[in-house]
């Protein structure tokens, strides 16, 4: 236990208290040297002075150095001593994202212990941790529980309830050996086209502020008690610091503009809360402020999070995020440092970036006291973590370490369940809700029986997908499974059937569709139309058989659904909820009242503008039904201008296959264009951002296919970049006709970024695929690929 923590919860209530365009204005009396007239502070900051004295410029270096997994060996860890490292949501122990927990945790013990070896000359070892993206439960390893993302929590409203979420999955991170978790995003979202609305609790400040802090408080324990970072605790981080949620029209990474104290009132409120709570990191965001990105902004890394707020914890960067400030590259960036950053997050070019650092204290760049400073930060989240000195203990060997029976336990898959009830919104009930007992129900939609689309995004892969194996879900009840048992256990019958089609006539159809997955940029729209028409179409085709529905709509933020809205009886506002589908089973078969509210404003018009404002609003801020309230809806407009424009005919981008794409390896597939088949590997490569782009290596006699599964017609525009010189034939074919891309490769070698645009002057009929043939070993990089209509007559280019 420490002491440390009155005085800067003292500071941080005095900040809100203030309001916080007041923050601007606090005395900076809440430094370090404040927090240390604390006894438990003093021990604390004398055993992390003396570790720091006694340290090497390398080695220091190395604890602001954050790799992630698979991009270094143990050897590595035992010769370089990274201060951290991380797993990225496509990052799994051992190159295997799907291992089961047992592995997670043997690689844990073996970077630990990697780690600690004893150094030469006395010099102290201090041991590594691990970092992980456990954003709702701990997802990133199979059969964990699986909770709702943070909107469904900000309609829940509850803090208790977010606090035991907390507990539950820094339990199950303890389990597999895992030290930090890279959570809560405290982001305050303004605009819903953000494609990472979904982490974010609520469009209202105070109310991510409160069940921001809760979670800290969840994962870490109360810094006032004996548990605090103790058994079952982890370490939490607030994230990200900060404006992410405030980018112009929504862009992820973006740029925020505006008055900077009302910037603040918005998207800065939420720290001095989390502080209080006594969160131990930060992590610095990607989007910039008025111009100036947040991993180089002193006057905010420092001037407000340290001096104003008394954050006295660690600030970590995020993925590569200091290779996006003015003037730095991925390997070389001091300002990131010199502003504030305490670790820099370098999923893969740690060794050149470590080198670069080094030098630049060496030649006075970097003065050594920033350096200090910033070790010291890390050490003394270690102490209070436990990993300094005599008693810190391998991962295998803590508290609830190796206990695979707590991972997805029945009491957390509980809290999971009761989240899942409590964060459903009921938008419209004509009196079809509850479901009468007894009834005889049809439940429809291909999102019904599919957990993949159920969870998300960071859900086993970073992107989460509906084309994720039922078995990676072994402890998991999807919406269908949780229904079907909920009404034939009250008398009921019902039956799965995903088009809808039926041979004995339901007595209430329950449609279930939504977004697929996505995460970060991925998810960023243009406006806020839900251009899927599965859902509608099912709803409509019941209500012309005067069938009554229930729309039940998955999705990681408001959309504009008056057509959806109007085709239904009622409609479930049931966000993201996991793994536990009996959930929505609950409040449909009124087992729970409904007690979900909106935490955003739910748009009345498509465009997703006027932005979150009680203008705007179809249903503001606060909006849910209780199952008894039946007063009608009424039709609701449909008219929406952005419906005119077809949807986006991108076969590739943004990191990611679009909608109807596959990507064919010989008899195989390689899905969303990531992994190794038929002689073909794809892997994510950071062009603009991470993995927004593919390099591609085929070997001899390999063929990549890329297909629609409807023609969307047009031209094919390819954005791409050759590696190396083909060594014999490279071809590319559509509708029958092949064009020998050879010269063009050859040319391309080593003259960076290109594009190719495939036109029916040089094709022929273009057909609704295209097909990568090669006689010879050949790797190149693909950013985009499109379909475009170009002006007829339009030439082909390479
Ligand atoms: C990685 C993810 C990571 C993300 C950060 C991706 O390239 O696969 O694990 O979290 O970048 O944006
Ligand atoms: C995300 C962070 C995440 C990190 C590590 C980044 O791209 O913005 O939220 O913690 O990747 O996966």
């Amino acid at each position: 236990m420490r002491f440390g923590i009155g005085l800067r919860a003292g500071v941080a209530i005095a900040a809100m208290g203030l309001g916080l365009g007041a923050c601007a204005t606090v005395p900076a009396d809440t430094t370090d040297t404040g927090v240390a007239s604390a006894p438990v502070a003093d021990t604390e900051e004398a055993v992390v002075a003396d570790f720091v004295s006694r340290m090497s410029l390398e080695r220091k270096i190395a604890q602001l150095i954050q790799p992630q997994i698979n991009s270094f060996t143990p050897e590595d860890m035992q010769r370089y001593r990274f201060g951290s490292y991380l797993n990225g949501g496509n990052g799994g122990p051992y190159g295997d994202e799907y291992a089961p927990a047992s592995e997670w945790l043997r690689y844990a013990d073996e970077m630990y212990d990697a780690s600690v070896q004893p150094l030469p000359g006395g010099e102290p070892v201090v041991p590594t941790m691990w970092g992980t993206d456990a954003v709702h439960g701990h997802t990133n390893v199979v059969g964990a529980t699986i909770f709702p993302h943070n909107i469904a929590l900000g309609a829940a409203g509850d803090a208790d309830l977010v606090r035991r979420i907390g507990q539950a999955t820094a339990v199950e991170i303890e389990v597999t050996g895992i030290d930090w978790n890279f959570s809560p995003t405290v982001a305050v979202a303004q605009d819903d086209r953000w494609g990472r609305t979904y982490e974010s609790y609520s469009e209202n400040p105070e109310l991510v502020a409160t069940l921001g802090a809760a979670l800290v408080e969840g994962l870490q324990g109360n810094p006032a008690n004996a548990d605090f970072l103790g058994t079952g605790r982890v370490i939490a981080t607030a994230k990200h610091f900060f404006g992410d949620g405030g980018t112009d029209n929504g862009v992820d990474q973006g740029e925020v503009t505006g008055d900077l104290a009302e910037l603040m009132e918005i998207h800065a409120y939420p720290y001095p809360a989390t502080i209080e709570a006594g969160v131990e990191a930060v992590m610095a965001s990607f989007n910039s402020i008025n111009g100036r990105k947040m991993h180089g902004n002193e006057d905010l890394l420092t001037g407000v999070l340290r001096d104003q707020m008394g954050f006295d914890g660690l600030v970590v960067g995020d993925w590569n995020g200091h290779g996006q400030v003015a003037g730095c590259t991925v390997t070389d960036c001091a300002q990131s440092l010199l502003a504030g950053l305490d670790i820099y997050m370098v999923p893969d070019d740690w060794k050149a970036l470590m080198e670069t650092l080094v030098a630049q204290v060496q030649d006075g760049t970097i003065p050594m006291s920033r350096v200090d400073e910033a070790v010291t930060r890390v050490l003394r989240v270690k102490y209070r973590a436990g990993l300094l000195g005599d008693a810190a203990q391998r991962p295998s060997e803590r508290g609830v370490g190796g206990r695979y029976d707590l991972l997805a336990s029945p009491e957390h898959r509980a809290i999971a369940r009761e989240a899942v009830a409590r964060s459903q919104v009921i938008l419209k009930n004509d009196g079809v809700l509850p479901l009468a007992s007894g009834a005889n129900v049809l439940v429809a939609g291909a999102a019904a029986d599919n957990i993949g689309q159920a969870a998300g995004g960071w859900t086993l892969t970073w992107q989460g997908g509906r084309e994720l194996e039922r078995d990676l879900f072994p402890n998991a009840t999807s919406i269908w499974e949780g229904l079907e048992s909920a009404i034939e256990g009250s008398g009921g019958s019902a039956t799965l059937s995903e088009d809808g089609s039926f041979t004995q006539r339901p007595d209430v159809a329950v449609v279930v569709f939504g977004e697929r997955p996505y995460a970060e940029f991925a998810g960023d729209r243009p406006d806020l139309v839900f251009r899927d028409e599965e859902g509608l179409e099912l709803l409509r085709s019941f209500q012309a058989q005067d069938i009554p529905t229930v729309a039940v709509f998955l999705s990681g933020r408001p959309m504009w659904m008056n057509r959806e809205l109007n085709a239904a009886d009622a409609f479930v506002a049931s966000w993201l909820p996991g793994s536990e589908g009996a959930g929505v089973a609950d409040i449909l078969t009124g087992a729970r009242e409904a007690t979900g509210r909106l935490s955003f404003t739910w748009p009345a018009t498509c465009e997703g503008e006027p932005l979150n404002s009680a203008d705007g609003a179809l249903f503001p801020l606060g909006y849910g039904r209780s199952l008894s309230e039946t007063t009608s809806l009424g039709d609701l407009s449909e008219d929406c201008a952005a419906l005119m424009v077809g949807p986006s005919r991108e076969m590739f981008g943004s990191g990611r296959l679009g909608e109807g794409v596959t990507a064919a390896v010989g008899a195989g597939a390689l899905p969303n264009l990531l992994g190794s088949e038929g002689g073909v590997t794809a892997r994510g490569f950071d062009r603009n951002a991470q993995e927004d782009s593919r390099q591609i290596t085929m070997a001899a006699g390999s063929q990549l296919t890329l297909s629609q599964d409807e023609d969307s017609g047009g031209a094919y525009r390819i954005t791409y970049e050759v590696l190396g010189r083909p060594s014999a034939p490279v071809t590319l074919s559509t509708g029958g006709t092949t064009v020998d891309l050879t010269p063009h490769f050859a040319h391309a070698v080593e003259k960076g970024w290109r594009e190719m645009v495939i036109t029916e002057e040089c094709a022929g009929t273009l057909g609704e695929s295209i097909t990568f043939a090669t006689e010879g070993n050949i790797s190149f990089r693909i950013a985009e690929v499109a379909r475009t209509d170009l002006p007829e007559g339009t030439g082909c280019s390479f």
